[in-house]
């Protein structure tokens, strides 16, 4: 018989479930039993347990969702910044107090080690107490038409930052809490309403972080959730009439989709990755290769900002593996709730595609270095050395625990394969060079570099930029809440006005 996950119904998660399994659908800010009749069932990638059967909503029900989301829009718009303020802080609370619950939820549904899902958790309060606070001190402009010419002296203009109306955000399956919240804050701090539609493979923890939400008081409707496949409901969600903006993190495949269906709604999308790291010659080997191991392999390199691929020259490899290679074979493989390092792959498919690339890569002479074991989708942490332009491994996103090591000449060469990526999320160079690094970081087509660290998009009031396939638009706690507001100008004409002094 299959195994069933208990899942928590103690406190404000009571009234999520309907018995054991079955999540509920929030409606107009209560958890009521969902009428429709289709339901997605949520294996655990651990073990395949049961974790939970999730609404797939109708397209009528998600029209309710959007008409309501609409109508309750402009009271949160016009409620005081303070109440806005207050409800986040709540929600930040609320979600420290229940970190332990989303610790579970995570391991059970994405398969993420208890350290890295508490940091999720935890990140994920920082994140709403930040955005209250960056709400508070963000402002808008005052400025003097005689700027720009004499004849406007008499004109005076205000600017507010005004919210776009309804935010569908829309987050991947490898940061279910986190890269929900941190559409959800920015959304909400400046008076839009959100419906969160989860990854499928994240959406009972999506489920139970809306109920932190309702429990810290924002008003029915202001925050939602829909559930469903996004094969299914994806088109009729992203193109519904009633969605102002649109914030997305997933695959460049669906990025280009949505760029293609959506029209003219504001969107931020961040994408896919193959981030370089190049290590240069002069480079500390022994920090770049715990930089580079601890990147890559994280969360079993299911993140966009993994470690991707190395470009190092034959000179600097040799003592670049001798460091890299032990680290490696020292990480944890195993279970979330053993808090091993690399933990089962989000599901079979992830990790035969994995393991494709792998195959491709040493069929055509590339050199197993470490690694290249499989349990079904627990895949070993893998190294593989000589990687060359024909290998899809150079290329592709692996998004597993593999790691092409790529030979060049030089640091010219390393930039030029760095840029031949499709992919243009981030970098990093490891030298003691200063000048270096500045040089290259200005030649590399990426949202940022970073200089002797792995990449990463926090701290997350950071800017995190994608290009080329991978995004459109700033991500970080202010350019969040920009990307989610548009400016307003009031502009006096006063007709009694002698202008300034000063300027
Ligand atoms: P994905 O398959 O693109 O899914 C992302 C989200 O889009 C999920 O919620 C998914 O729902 C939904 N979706 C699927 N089809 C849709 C459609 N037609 N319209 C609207 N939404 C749709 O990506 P993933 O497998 O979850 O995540 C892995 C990818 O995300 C990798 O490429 C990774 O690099 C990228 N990523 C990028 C960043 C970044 O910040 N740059 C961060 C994390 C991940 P369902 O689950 O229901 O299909
Ligand atoms: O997977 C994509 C995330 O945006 C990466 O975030 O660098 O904090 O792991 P992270």
């Amino acid at each position: 018989m299959e195994r069933t996950i208990s899942l928590p119904r103690e406190g404000i998660f009571a009234a999520v479930t309907d018995g054991d399994t079955r999540l509920k659908f929030l409606r107009d800010g209560q958890w009521v039993s969902y009428d429709g009749d289709r339901t997605i069932a949520i294996h655990s990638p651990v073990d395949g347990s049961l974790v939970g059967l999730v609404p797939a909503l109708s397209t009528e029900t998600i029209d309710e969702v959007f008409q309501r989301a609409h109508e309750a829009q402009k009271g949160w718009a016009e409620a005081g910044l303070e109440e806005r303020v207050a409800c986040l802080y709540r929600a930040a609370d609320l979600m420290e107090r229940h970190a332990d619950t989303l610790v579970d939820l995570l391991g059970w549904e994405i398969a993420k080690n208890r350290k890295d899902a508490r940091e999720e958790a935890t990140r994920s309060a920082q994140y709403l107490r930040f955005t209250a606070e960056e709400g508070r001190r963000m402002h808008g402009e005052m400025m003097r038409g005689d700027a720009f010419a004499p004849f406007a002296r008499n004109k005076v203009a205000l600017t507010f930052r005004v919210p776009l109306g309804v935010v569908l955000a829309i987050p991947p399956f490898n940061y279910p809490v986190n890269l929900a919240v941190s559409k959800i804050a920015p959304g909400l701090i400046c008076g839009n309403s959100v419906v969160l539609k989860p990854p499928t493979q994240g959406s009972v923890s999506g489920i139970y972080l809306t109920a932190i939400f309702q429990e810290a008081g924002f008003p029915p409707g202001v925050m939602q959730v829909v559930t469903g496949r996004g094969s299914e409901i994806g088109d009729y969600l992203t193109t519904h009439p009633l969605v102002n903006m649109i914030t997305f993190t997933g695959s460049s495949t669906i990025g280009w989709r949505l760029g293609k269906v959506t029209g003219m709604v504001p969107m931020l999308m961040e994408l896919g990755g193959k981030d370089a790291a190049i290590v240069l010659n002069d480079a500390d080997m022994e920090l770049a290769a715990k930089e580079i191991v601890s990147g890559a392999f994280a969360y079993s390199g299911q993140r966009c900002t993994a470690m991707k691929r190395v470009l190092v020259t034959d000179d600097a490899a040799w003592l670049l593996l001798k460091h890299i290679v032990p680290k490696v074979e020292k990480l944890s493989v195993g279970n979330p709730e053993d808090d091993a390092f690399v933990t089962p792959m989000i599901s079979q498919e992830a990790a035969e595609f994995v393991q494709e690339l792998i195959d491709d890569a040493l069929a055509k002479g590339a050199k197993l270095l470490v690694g290249n074991r499989r349990e079904k989708n627990l895949l070993w942490p893998t190294v593989i050395d000589e990687v060359t332009a024909d290998m899809r491994l150079a290329w592709e996103e692996q998004f597993g625990p593999v790691l092409p090591i790529i030979r060049v000449k030089d640091a010219a060469e390393a930039v030029r394969l760095a840029n031949q990526s499709e992919y243009g999320l981030q970098s990093a160079i490891f030298t003691r060079n200063i000048d270096a690094a500045l040089g290259i970081a200005h030649q590399l087509e990426v949202g940022s570099v970073q200089i002797n660290g792995k990449s990463a998009r926090g701290p997350d009031h950071f800017p995190f930029i994608g290009v080329k396939a991978s995004g459109m638009g700033a991500q970080g706690v202010r350019y969040s809440i920009e990307a989610m507001t548009r400016v307003k100008a009031i502009v006096f004409n006063l007709h009694e006005w002698q202008g300034f002094s000063g300027l």
